[in-house]
């Protein structure tokens, strides 16, 4: 049986700190999915076929990583989807209250086997958000350290646009 893993976010943009754990979760499982999480009442930076185009080009070195988007509960598209465990980065003691609650909260929801796995941030990224990224990139300082060179030259583009 293939062992295919999910690892869900918003991904606007996609960071390295993303990237590091694309990168160990897809030598973890033969499949790592990299979903999308459409959010109808959040206008993104970019549209979700952008984060999507996007997440392609950065991990296309990675032969087993594929990468999708859903709507709604993110327990319901694990459980059509049949993954047997649900990835999520935690880069601060300030992200566990909130990763512990929806793990409980999924735990209950996961209708198979599926169990959340929680893979620490390489410290060099710890302290990044796509929202920080955004902010800085926005008022004109460098993130080239802090996304793949891909990501930096779409937020120039898309900060020019507006
Ligand atoms: N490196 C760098 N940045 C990271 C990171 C890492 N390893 N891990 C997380 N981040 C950043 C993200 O970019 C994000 O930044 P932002 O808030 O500025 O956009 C922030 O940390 C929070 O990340 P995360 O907790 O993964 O939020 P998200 O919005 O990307 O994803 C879901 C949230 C998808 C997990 C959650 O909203 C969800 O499950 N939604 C579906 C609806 C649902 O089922 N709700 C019930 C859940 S129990």
């Amino acid at each position: 049986m293939e062992r295919k893993a999910v690892y869900a976010g918003s991904f606007d943009p996609v960071t390295n700190g993303h990237l590091n754990i694309i990168e160990r979760a897809a030598k973890m499982y033969d499949e790592l999915t990299v979903a999308i999480v459409v959010n109808p009442q959040k206008t993104g930076f970019f549209t979700v076929d952008e984060r999507a185009e996007i997440v392609r080009e950065v991990t296309s070195h990675i032969p087993n990583v594929r990468v999708d988007s859903f709507s709604g509960l993110l327990a319901d598209y694990v459980n059509e989807s049949g993954f047997i465990a649900y990835v999520r980065g935690l880069r601060a003691t300030t992200d566990f209250e909130n990763e512990l609650q929806m793990a409980q909260m999924n735990a209950l929801l996961f209708t198979g086997d599926t169990e959340t796995v929680f893979l620490m941030t390489d410290p060099k990224y710890s302290f990044i958000s796509s929202s920080l990224i955004k902010e800085v990139a926005s008022l004109g300082g460098s993130v080239d350290e802090l996304v793949p060179a891909y990501v930096a030259s779409r937020i120039k583009e898309k900060v020019k646009q507006k």
